[in-house]
């Protein structure tokens, strides 16, 4: 791979301040669910696999190391077009050294899915953000599938030491929590399984693995179940080499798209941003909170929807936003409290338990952000409430907490505040969205 990761973490601050109006056309890096993916398939299809609009952040490139000591070759053709040779399913050998993924909490579950499934033993770790994370909620599926975790951190944390399953069993599993990355992994190991695995989720969450499968040429049967669904997947298939085309990430698009809507006078387009249905529910938020969105010249790329976003700046009212509706907007809510704060009003935020277990604990980390701005919030179970009002006094020093989106979400309120928004570290932002500073410039944000 000739374009590595960053392994040296050096805290970089920041702060954000209040300026001219946004304005320009902008294309958000690509989507990293998809980007893991497309690594992941070209590591389980043997042959070619071309990628188009791969995001070459930090957490992606991870993944690309690991298929790498996994024995793919994973070559770099162009900025965003790469090549990936896999070995192919059922051939991976043992990687010699341990995987590394950084800050990568998709990567890491979505390969101990893949190792789990195979007869191989790997060691996986990453930094202390990855450390703090919960892995028993893929374990504990991979285990009834015959694999066996040969050392953890306590909690069943990283590292940890995964012999995967010779001959996996395939099992019929529900998902505790609507999470795309557990039912990804039982999938990832059910590729390998002689027989039919199935995922049950009683929410739906995104659905690029089941995509994915279906694109590789895998036989995966998806049936909608009230508001979740069963996928079920025959293992053993012959993957055929794919070409896969990565739009671009709505998660990373929300960040100019709130930044235009709280920083009056702006008029932005953001192009090429993936629509599928699991995972705009920030944008349905907004447009509830009268945000002005056009949605401009839908149309499929690289078999998702994609639209480009005009977005002016608006009078922002307050929502309550259900708890069914966290599955498609789940790392979205550290912005959509930043436009709560700009917002008339009281939002609510229901049902956001998982927030707690991401890159940090996002939502006392967006609690933390909104004191520091001088914005009245509470947290009252697993809701987050958010007194909006005229642009917040600003001022503060927020803690990122090796959290990627806690960093740009505070620094998007700093375009509008009274006063200066300051981030303690933006070395993470790297991970998802590497270009953020000189995108955001371009746009007319200012940084200092
Ligand atoms: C992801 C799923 C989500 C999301 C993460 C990416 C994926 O996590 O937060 O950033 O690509 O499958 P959960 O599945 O744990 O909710």
């Amino acid at each position: 791979m000739s374009v590595s990761p960053s392994h040296a973490h050096v805290p970089t601050p920041l702060s954000a301040v209040r300026g001219q109006a946004l304005n320009g056309r902008f294309r958000p890096p690509g989507d990293k669910s998809i980007s893991h993916r497309a690594f992941l398939f070209g590591l389980l299809t043997c042959g070619e696999t071309p990628i188009e609009g791969l995001l070459e952040g930090d957490d992606v490139l991870r993944t690309g190391k690991a298929c790498e000591a996994l024995g793919a070759a994973v070559e770099r053709l162009a900025p965003g077009r790469w090549r990936v040779r896999g070995p192919g399913l059922g051939s991976l050998p043992p990687p010699r050294a341990t995987l590394d993924f950084g800050n990568a909490g998709t990567g890491s579950r979505l390969m101990m899915g893949v190792v789990g499934g195979h007869g191989i033993t790997a060691t996986f770790d990453g930094d202390a953000s990855l450390r703090k994370r919960p892995m028993n909620r893929i374990l504990d599926p991979l285990k009834r599938m015959g694999a066996e975790v040969l050392s953890q951190a306590e909690g069943g944390r990283c590292p940890i030491t995964l012999k995967g399953a010779r001959d996996p069993s395939p099992i019929l599993y529900r998902t505790p929590v609507a999470s795309a990355q557990i039912k990804s992994a039982v999938l990832l190991a059910g590729l390998n399984a002689r027989g039919v695995t199935t995922v049950i989720e009683t929410e739906a969450s995104r659905d690029h693995t089941e995509k994915m499968l279906a694109h590789f040429g895998a036989e995966v049967r998806v049936t909608t179940e009230g508001e979740g669904r069963r996928i079920d997947l025959v293992g053993r298939p012959e993957l055929r080499p794919s070409p896969v085309v990565v739009p671009a990430d709505p998660s990373s698009a929300a960040f100019p798209i709130v930044a235009a809507l709280i920083v009056p006078g702006s008029d932005i387009v953001v192009e090429g941003v993936m629509m599928n249905p699991l995972r705009t529910g920030l944008i349905t938020t907004l447009r509830e909170m009268e945000a002005d969105i056009d949605i401009l010249d839908r149309r499929i790329e690289g078999g998702e929807e994609v639209a480009d976003l005009r977005v002016r700046a608006s009078a922002l009212r307050a929502v309550d936003v259900p708890a069914a509706r966290a599955p498609s907007m789940i790392d979205e809510y550290p912005i959509l409290a930043v436009a709560a704060a700009f917002a008339s009003g009281t939002t609510r935020m229901r049902g956001l338990h998982e927030l707690r277990v991401k890159e940090s604990n996002r939502l006392a980390a967006v609690a933390a952000g909104l004191a520091a701005a001088g914005v009245a919030h509470a947290i009252e179970g697993d809701d987050l409430v958010v007194e909006g009002g005229g642009p917040p006094k600003g001022g503060g020093l927020v803690a990122t907490h090796m959290d990627h989106r806690i960093a740009m979400s505070f620094l998007v309120m700093g375009l509008a505040s009274r006063e200066p928004m300051a981030v303690d570290d933006t070395a993470m932002i790297a991970t998802s969205f590497p270009e953020f500073r000189p995108a955001m410039e371009r746009l007319s944000a200012t940084f200092e």
